[in-house]
């Protein structure tokens, strides 16, 4: 059984490799300079994952694999919210009495925060990320990702218009919850430095924001964040409620599983290429930075189960939180930030393991237009 909530870490250790270490122009971080008509043909000894003097339009020869395979298997997942049925949440949501208060209020501000969040983290690949993440098979993996997190964002257009929710109130929870705007605003003020036009990594300075953006957007917001959100739904969705949702959270899951390791293999791998940006005061930074998050993500519990449901209460979702902080601590090589604690959703494993032929494919609905299918007029 496959247990996405613990990526493995795949990135490995390359061979000693003498990088050059003078800095890279903007042209050859971006691949939109003028081309280089007199140089050599990219080898792989020559590719890094930042500040890379390399061409960076040349895929081939790859070096990172596992940034490919994780391309490969984002294809193999793909999937569209309009293929999953509505018909039974929008029976339960419109029925008096069949969820209560306190559930439809959890339900609503785990969709408000996810809403805006898709967005927010989409923003942040195609704007911050992608610019300075100097390797093409990243890259191809990082376009790969940017098409999911619009599929993820169409998820919750689709649930608003198909329960009638009030989408601007969906939309700007991100703005007007406080517990949800606490935790947007802390991850957005992580890529602050890169949103700047004039910022360059290529000091020590520079590539530890860009390290800092990694943690606070794949190891926080995908990571930690991500995890407690679709726990909540997916409790539900064993209780028979909301079961078109809870699909649709079980695909986003199994995207975001990737993503969160897609993450932690950068993190591995820039780290292992440049060591000494990975100081011990940088490490405590780190910690800091996951166990500052946790505390958000326990006061947004607060926030969304006042009161607490079937089996699922913000006391149990802070447990969770400290288990799962601690795990992504453990993936990208830091001490624990919490005390041991077990895992208080064991059953979220089980969750993951979607078998999709059993459960999609046989009920999808939609058939993709293929080659033989276009109209070319
Ligand atoms: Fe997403
Ligand atoms: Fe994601």
């Amino acid at each position: 059984m496959l247990d996405w909530s613990e990526p493995s870490t795949s990135a490995k250790p390359t061979p000693a490799t003498i990088f050059n270490t003078a800095p890279t122009s903007s042209a050859e971080q971006t691949g939109l300079g003028e081309i280089d008509r007199t140089g050599g043909r990219v080898s792989v000894d020559e590719k890094r994952m930042i500040n890379c003097r390399a061409d960076v339009n040349q895929l081939l020869p790859l070096k990172y694999k596992w940034a490919w395979e994780k391309y490969l298997s984002g294809c193999n997942n793909h999937w569209m919210p309009t293929e999953v049925s509505m018909q039974a949440d929008i029976a339960l949501w419109k029925s008096r009495d069949g969820l209560t208060d306190d559930e439809r209020r959890a339900i609503k501000r785990n969709l408000g925060f996810f809403a805006a969040s898709e967005s927010l983290v989409a923003n942040n690949i195609v704007l911050a990320i992608y610019r300075h993440l100097t390797n093409p098979e990243c890259r191809q993996y990082l376009l790969r990702q940017a098409f999911e997190e619009a599929v993820h964002t169409h998820t919750f257009q689709y649930i608003v218009e198909s329960l009638g929710l009030d989408e601007g109130e969906l939309f700007n929870m991100y703005r007007e919850v406080p517990s949800i705007t606490d935790k947007a605003a802390w991850a957005l003020k992580h890529t602050k430095n890169l949103d700047d036009p004039d910022f360059k990594t290529g000091t020590l300075e520079a590539d530890q924001a860009f390290l800092r953006d990694l943690v606070a957007f794949y190891v926080v917001f995908e990571g930690m964040w991500f995890y407690t959100g679709f726990a909540q739904i997916l409790s539900l969705g064993r209780r028979n409620k909301m079961v078109g949702i809870a699909e649709q959270y079980q695909y986003i899951l199994r995207d975001e599983s990737i993503h969160l390791n897609f993450g932690i293999d950068v993190i591995n791998q820039i780290k292992l290429e440049n060591p000494h940006l990975w100081t011990k005061a940088f490490q405590d930074e780190v910690r800091g930075m996951i166990s500052e998050a946790a505390g958000l993500e326990a006061a947004y519990g607060r926030d969304t189960m006042p009161r607490g449901f079937l089996g699922l209460n913000a006391a149990l979702c802070e447990q969770y939180m400290h288990f799962i902080a601690n795990r992504r601590c453990a993936q990208i090589g830091l001490a624990p930030v919490f005390a041991e604690t077990e895992n208080p959703f064991p059953w979220m494993s089980e969750a993951m393991d979607l078998k999709k032929e059993k459960n999609f494919f046989e009920t999808r609905v939609i058939e993709y237009q293929n080659g033989g299918a276009l109209s070319w007029d």
